[in-house]
Formats: C-alpha cells, structure tokens, sequence
C-alpha cells in the first residue's frame, strides 16, 4: 500500500492515527510502520546523496523526475523506480505521500507549490526560492493545505552544531556576544551550476545564515557585506561572488560574523563559535579517522572531509528521518521550516544589497514583515 500518508496534516495527526495506518500496511517496515511513498524530483549531486538513504524499508520511491532523461534514468535505476523526464508527471501519478525537491534553485517554488496543493507533504533543498515573491507563493500553497514543509538546512541536524544550539538554549554560555562562522568550500560547484548576482548568498552563505539563527536561538536585525570575485571566473564573468564576509547584528544586540569562500586547498571547512557572558563554545571540524603522524616536522592529522556528501552524512540521514517522521505526525526535531527558509533568504538579499551600495543593510528594509511578531508568521 503507498499513498497512506498523503492526506495526514500537519496540524490535527497524532500518534495514534499514525500507528493505526501503520498497522494496516502490507509492506511495514522493520520498525512495523508504513513506508512513506516519495517522489523525488531532480537527479543531480545533492539527489544523490540523498539516494543513499531512500534505500529504506521506511521509504518507497514512487519515480525520479528530471528533464536530464540520462540523469534520471541512472538514478531510477538505482533506487528501482521509475524514471519520468516530466516532473508534473511524476506528481500525477497515484499514491504519492511525499515529495523531496532537489531541482535545480529557480525550480523550487513552482514545484513545492504544485506538490502542496496536491496534499503532499514536502522536503524542499535550499533555497525554497531564488526569490522572496516565489518563497511566499509556496508558503501560501502549504499553508492552504496544511502539509508538512521540511527545508533542507541540513546542518541544523549536526552532531556539533546541535550542541552548540542546545548549550546557547539552556544558557551555558551566559549571554551571547559574539558568533563566528567559518564556511569555506574545496571548490566552486561544477560549470553546468547556475551562478548569477547574489548567488553566493542565496546558494552557498545561506546554509550559514540558517546556522546562525539556529545556533542563536535569534533574530538578525541588520547585515552588512563585503565580497569579491577572485577564485571562480565562471562566478566573475555571470557577476557573482566567491570570498565574501558577513557582519550580522541580532537583536539583542550580539555580533555575528560569517566568513565564506568557494575555495579551499586543505578540505571542507565547516566551524562555528560562540562567544557569551558566561564561557565559549565552538566546533571543531571532524576528521574521517582519528589518526596523527607526527615527526620532526611536526604532528599532521589526517585531511579533512572532502565536501558536503561525506562531512555530512549523518546529518542528510537525520535530516530525512525528521521528515519522513513528520509525515507521519511523529516530532520533527530541529528541522527548518517554511519561516526559516524566507528568513534565511531575507538575509541573503541583505547581503546582496550591503555588498552592492556598500552599506549596512537594516533588514526591514528588505522585507517590512520583520518587524511583525514572529508568532503571527507561517
Ligand atoms: N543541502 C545541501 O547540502 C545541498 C548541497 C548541494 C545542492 N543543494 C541544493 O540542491 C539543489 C540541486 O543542486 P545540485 O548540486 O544537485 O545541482 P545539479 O545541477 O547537480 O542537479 C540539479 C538537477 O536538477 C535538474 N533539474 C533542473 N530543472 C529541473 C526541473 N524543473 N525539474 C526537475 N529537475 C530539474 C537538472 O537537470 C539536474 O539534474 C539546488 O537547489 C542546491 O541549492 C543542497
């Protein structure tokens, strides 16, 4: 049986109707529960990280939808489901619960919208727009239905990054001053990526905005940008960034600051630190194995994570996980929501404007619904 959870809304399930499916399935899982019956639109990197964990009792692909037919039929194969090079196509097939959108950026809005308006729940990849006009036309279409949106700010589900949240949370840091980010990539994303003006904020910074919000626990208020082509021509020549540091000011009157590069010849650096009144608090960034050479030259630790598929493997686990809980009514943990999505990309546009007129940028002038109680927002 697929399909058991399409109409489950997020506001009114509880556990005891998600068990009482559960129970009715003829292909339960091991844990006795239905598998969620996903479509998966996009075939390319990120769809293919996740691929490793669809391969679950929990989960049945229900197709793969890309117009790259050779992309789409390689992961079809895969997961042993069915390609579709047309993704309304996919959405139209029956029995569909849930849908996980890793198109290309300026596909999100349309495809989110769609899949809500279907009553299916949604894991959206960031951005869930490369606009505030698309994020809130899919706010608008899941609000409506009441189904379960599920961003993917990934990181939110780190081992490291968690703790510092929860250590800032329950006050072991006294009051927060300052916050630091370190976020620098191998590498530029491939040729074929799209790249264009504001893109470094609204692609790659914008996973470490959410990190910031989340690991606060607060609102940015103002933002100020400096950034420069020097590394990727492919970003220069389509007006894009690729070294950029972020000022960010909280409410509350604390710093945060983001330093950012699509470049790095010693691995994936991902760190963050946290600054308050009672102590200090960072991550470290993990190592694939424990191992230290040391000679006279001095002690040498093994490399760093390569890139974002192995440095955060468990987090894309938990992450689906989280979702695939969710569908079933079942707590989602910390995973970030459609109002975590528009602020993520609030500060993005932000960004953009400070490093385009030079300025600090006060966020209301991006969107004036900052200034509204967070409560009354979706
Ligand atoms: N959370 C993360 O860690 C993470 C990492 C990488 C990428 N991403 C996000 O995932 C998305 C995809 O990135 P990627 O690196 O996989 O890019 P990619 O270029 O490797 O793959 C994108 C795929 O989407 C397909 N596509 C384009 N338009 C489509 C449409 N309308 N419908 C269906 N498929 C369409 C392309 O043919 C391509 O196969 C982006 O939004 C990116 O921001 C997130």
């Amino acid at each position: 049986m697929v399909g058991a959870f399409q109409h489950v809304r997020r506001a009114n399930v509880s556990r005891g109707a998600a068990t009482m499916m559960s129970t009715t399935s003829d292909h339960g899982s091991r844990s006795g529960r239905a598998p969620v019956a996903l479509a998966l639109i996009g075939a390319g990197r990120i769809a293919r990280v996740h691929a490793r964990n669809l391969r679950s009792p929990e989960v049945t692909v229900v197709g793969v939808a890309d117009p790259d037919r050779e992309a789409a039929d390689h992961l079809a194969g895969l997961l042993g489901t069915t390609p579709y090079t047309r993704w309304e196509d996919l959405l139209a097939t029956g029995g569909v619960d849930a849908v996980m959108v890793c198109s290309a950026s300026d596909a999100h809005a349309e495809q989110v919208a769609a899949a809500a308006s279907s009553g299916k729940h949604v894991l959206c990849e960031k951005p869930l727009a490369t606009d505030l006009a698309g994020v809130d036309s899919a706010l608008a279409a899941v609000e409506r239905s009441g189904v379960v949106l599920h961003v993917g700010f990934n990181r939110r589900f780190d081992p490291g990054f968690a703790d510092l949240a929860r250590t800032v949370a329950e006050g072991g840091i006294g009051r927060l001053l300052q916050l630091r980010i370190t976020s620098r990539d191998p590498e530029p994303p491939p040729a074929g990526y799209p790249r264009g003006p504001g893109g470094l904020f609204a692609d790659m910074v914008i996973h470490d905005f959410d990190v910031a919000r989340y690991v606060s626990g607060e609102e940015v208020v103002a933002v100020s940008a400096a950034g420069s082509s020097l590394v990727d021509p492919l970003a220069g020549a389509a007006g894009d960034l690729d070294v950029a540091v972020v000022t960010l000011r909280f409410a509350s009157g604390a710093i945060g600051m983001i330093e950012c590069c699509r470049v790095s010849t010693y691995g994936y650096d991902q760190r963050v630190e946290v600054h308050g009144t009672g102590a200090t608090a960072w991550t470290t960034n993990p190592h694939p194995t424990t191992s230290v050479i040391a000679d006279g030259g001095g002690a040498r630790s093994s490399p760093l994570f390569r890139f974002f598929p192995e440095r955060y493997e468990r987090a894309y686990a938990a992450e689906l996980a989280a979702f695939l809980a969710a569908c079933r009514g079942e707590d989602a943990g910390p995973a970030a929501t459609g109002r975590d999505a528009r602020a993520a990309l609030v500060l993005a546009e932000a960004a953009r404007l400070s490093v385009l007129d030079g300025r600090t940028v006060p966020l209301v002038e991006v969107d004036p619904r900052v200034a509204e109680p967070l409560g009354d927002r979706p």
